[in-house]
């Protein structure tokens, strides 16, 4: 959705699978396809693939396995879901199309690979079926290549016979997550790559930016700090972080050392970016915050962002901040909300 335009009726009569919208989330660490009634429908796939030497006799086991692959060459890539099941059998580390938000430059098979995996996703599109896309905000690493990032998936979208649209992810997270409030708040999604913020007055967003800094920034800095496995670090960090407890070990204080300081990082953008800003309208009443993606689901995250955003300062008023109602799939269905309003 292009900035500064209002969405004129949300989409509370939305009307299931023959809708002719659908909104997908691609993130760093997983895509996420929302359609349904009022975008409730949802699947996802990890945005991942682990390759290995092509034979005849792995191609065979994956087949037999119905395992999701892909050929290139000498290699066969498993991809999506498959992707975390494979690489526990070889104990390695699947490889991402994306980092920090974007297509990954460093990864040459990274979009044959999205574009696989997005393929296996989406239904085939009917005639003008229009697809909200998500799509990080600027900030330090997302720039100039997101005018490339965009551009590669719309193709690829449109491709696959869809017309495309680009919405920031944190303005999804308003769609999804703000009706109630007239679609006016600050949206906030805490990703794998990276953390996202819309400030959105009546659907129309004012400021948005993203920090480089999200789960994969914490699994790698704790991973780092404490020599312990990466994906050891994030499966702690996934089933067992309570934020508001006493770290119990060496890894649980890491992770709430670097939790805090993205959450520092992302409190201070947002003070420093209002205060700076010029455009946000002379504010009548408080101010929702909502929080969502993986990385805002640990016990206690959600006291402990109040808290630092009390201490902080922040120069608006709050009137609550709250998680979304389900933190992995708002980013999706707000693209879904976004692709209804396009086609009404
Ligand atoms: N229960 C949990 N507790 C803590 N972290 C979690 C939990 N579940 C998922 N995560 C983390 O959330 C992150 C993925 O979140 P999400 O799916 O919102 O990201 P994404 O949309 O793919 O990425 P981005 O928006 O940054 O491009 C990963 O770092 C993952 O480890
Ligand atoms: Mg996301």
């Amino acid at each position: 959705m292009a900035e500064n335009q209002q969405v004129d009726s949300p989409a509370s009569d939305a009307g299931g699978y023959d809708a002719g919208a659908l909104g997908l989330d691609i993130g760093t660490s997983r895509i996420v396809l929302a359609n349904g009634p009022q975008g409730t429908q949802s699947q996802s796939q990890l945005n991942a693939f682990i390759s290995v030497p092509y034979a005849k006799l792995t191609e065979n086991i994956l087949q037999q396995n119905r395992m999701v692959y892909h050929r290139n060459g000498k290699e066969l890539c498993v991809y999506g879901n498959d992707s975390e099941r494979f690489a526990s059998f070889f104990n390695a580390v699947p490889r991402r199309p994306m980092q920090r938000g974007v297509l990954n430059a460093h990864e040459a098979m990274g979009q044959q690979i999205i574009q696989a995996i997005i393929e296996q996703m989406l239904p085939r599109a009917r005639k003008n079926e229009m697809i909200c896309f998500s799509v990080p905000g600027k900030g330090e690493g997302a720039d100039a290549n997101l005018v490339y990032h965009e551009a590669v998936l719309r193709n690829f979208l449109q491709g696959f016979g869809y017309q495309a649209k680009a919405i920031n992810e944190g303005l999804a997270v308003v769609f999804a997550e703000l009706q109630q409030e007239n679609f006016t708040g600050i949206g906030i999604s805490l990703g794998g790559g990276m953390c996202n913020v819309c400030v959105a007055f009546l659907s129309v967003p004012m400021l948005s930016f993203s920090i480089p800094m999200g789960g994969d920034y914490i699994d790698s800095s704790v991973s780092e700090v404490t020599a312990e496995p990466v994906t050891r670090v994030r499966l702690q960090k996934e089933e067992s972080l309570d934020l508001a407890r006493q770290p119990k070990d060496k890894v649980a204080s890491a992770l709430q050392i670097y939790y805090e300081e993205v959450m520092a990082t992302l409190i201070n953008k947002l003070r420093e970016e209002f205060e700076n800003s010029n455009s946000i309208p002379r504010l009548d009443r408080p101010l929702p915050i909502v929080l969502s993606g993986g990385t805002a689901k640990p016990r206690g995250f959600l006291q402990k962002f109040e808290g630092m955003l009390k201490a902080s300062g922040f120069p608006a008023p709050v009137s609550e901040v709250r998680l979304a109602s389900d933190p992995l799939t708002a980013t999706a269905r707000g693209c879904f909300i976004a692709a209804l309003s396009e086609i009404k």
